[in-house]
């Protein structure tokens, strides 16, 4: 099978790098190295950049938080609205006077920004002091680059045009412990009319089932309690395999594998949902009761210029099934205002459609033209105070119904994955219901990685309050 033969030959050319791993290990255990990465974007690269750190780790270096004490600082980019790349091109410029001070520094740029056109040429010239530039489709063999890098004066610059095929054997540094992301497919075919992802992440592409199954048996083997499958479009997997093996069937093995208590997955298209998966989510008891499905707009010509391949009856009809067959289900979504040529009355219709659905909460973006996509060269640009005014009146929207929803959780118990300790608050802890509900409650650290019965004690719009109602080893 070609698919198999592709797979065996890029993972082989991983395991070929092995060779170059010794000498970087040698050179950077002894000097005690450290990284520092800094992430943009979706969680794809979240997880990217955990495997960026795992090949750091497999060759000798140890993270740090602290940029001014870091030996390479890495910029994994997104370039999916306008405002990220304005970040990382601020971000890098700022590094200058690091290297300054450092000389040993060594910069690097990747991701999918680096696969746009012109991207890597203009930092070059733009900043000459950056060390290295490689895109999103030879991620695996940052650890060679990296050792060029080290020894050339000039940037070294590796940009792929097309996808290869799929690598394993990366290893990843989860920043997690009780839960993990895993990739199960990369790319995506569908060709929104705003969205860059396709040109710069490439066809779908979907890892083998064998593939995918160790490595949640491998997580849960090491305490992982819940998994959160990756990919541009889930609910497209395995139509590429010509396997007959769909995201459905993937997920009632994954329902099978011991230890693994719960299953996330993102993102799904409205035009993949099939009725086979809202069966198996009903079914899968540990498939969680929550699905991401991102609507965009609400407007028919909206949408069929995004060529987004559904209709907004197409859409409610969907949300009607999954209701019926699964009544708790909590839905979230995305949505763009400000698409080239959207009237007031088509986002009126945006507004309506979200006043309907209800969404426990909603990703809301202004419209941000991106070079090479057919949206970017019409003519009829929305200009951004009238995006800017409807972005507002819709987080109104979509703000005042997650409180409405989340206040209806007060007085009730939930079942609460303790993740970890808050960000914000050391003294509490922080978890998630099924339905993707952050909650924060108080409680000793020993309920990290169990599921524990909370009452939602407050809500707001973004997360839930609660205390423990039964400890996670009296259920
Ligand atoms: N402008 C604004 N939002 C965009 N998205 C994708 N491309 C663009 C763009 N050009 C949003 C979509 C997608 C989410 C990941 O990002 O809503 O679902
Ligand atoms: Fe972009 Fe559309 Fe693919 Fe999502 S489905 S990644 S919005 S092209």
């Amino acid at each position: 099978m070609s698919n198999r033969r592709k797979d065996s030959v890029s993972s082989l050319e991983r395991l070929e790098q092995i060779q170059y791993i010794d000498n970087l290990k040698n050179r950077i255990f002894k000097k005690g190295l450290k990284y520092h990465i800094v992430t943009y974007g979706c969680q794809m690269n979240v997880h990217d950049s955990e495997k960026l750190a795992g090949m750091l780790h497999e060759i000798g270096y140890t993270q740090t938080d602290d940029q001014r004490q870091a030996d390479l600082i890495l910029f994994n980019t997104c370039c999916v609205r306008e405002n990220a790349e304005l970040r990382v091109y601020g971000n890098v410029g700022a590094l200058k006077s690091f290297k300054q001070a450092n000389p040993n520094l060594i910069i690097g740029i990747c991701g999918c920004m680096m696969q746009q056109n012109d991207v890597s040429e203009y930092i070059k010239s733009t900043f000459p002091f950056v060390d290295l530039i490689f895109g999103t489709h030879n991620l695996h063999r940052f650890p060679l680059l990296l050792l060029q890098a080290m020894d050339s004066n000039q940037t070294v610059i590796e940009i792929l045009d097309t996808e290869g095929a799929v690598v394993e054997h990366v290893p990843a540094k989860r920043a997690k412990e009780v839960s993990a992301w895993v990739t199960i497919m990369y790319g995506c075919n569908n060709f929104c009319s705003y969205c860059i992802v396709p040109y710069v992440r490439g066809r779908e592409r979907s890892r083998l089932k064998d593939d995918i199954l160790s490595e949640i048996h491998e997580l849960a083997g090491r305490g992982y309690k819940e998994v959160t499958l990756l990919g541009q479009n889930v609910n497209s997997y395995g139509k590429d395999l010509n396997h007959k093996y769909l995201f459905h069937n993937l997920l009632r093995d994954i329902n099978e594998i011991n230890g693994i208590q719960r299953i996330r997955f993102m993102t799904s298209h409205p035009k993949d949902l099939s009725d086979e998966l809202i069966q198996t989510m009903a079914e899968c008891d540990k498939v969680c009761k929550h699905l991401h499905l991102p609507i965009q707009a609400g407007s028919n010509r909206i949408l069929h210029s995004m060529n987004r391949k559904y209709t907004r009856e197409d859409y409610s009809g969907l949300v009607g099934k999954v209701k019926a067959v699964i009544p708790e289900i909590a839905l979230t979504t995305d949505i763009i205002v400000g698409f080239p040529g959207e009237t007031e009355n088509d986002f009126l219709e945006t507004l309506e459609i979200v006043e309907q659905v209800r969404y426990d909460s909603a990703f809301t973006f202004l419209y941000s033209p991106r070079k090479g996509t057919p949206a970017e060269k019409r003519k009829d640009q929305i200009p951004q105070d009238a995006k800017k005014d409807r972005l507002l009146r819709l987080n109104d929207a979509v703000n005042r119904i997650s409180l409405e929803k989340n206040l209806a959780y007060i007085g009730r118990n939930v079942e609460v994955l303790v993740e970890g300790v808050s960000k914000n608050r050391t003294d509490v802890l922080t978890g998630r219901t099924d339905t993707n509900k952050t909650v924060n409650l108080k409680g000793d650290s020993d309920l990290i990685g169990k599921i524990a019965t909370v009452e939602i004690t407050n809500a707001h719009s973004w997360s839930l309050e609660g205390r423990v109602a039964v400890p996670a080893d009296l259920l």
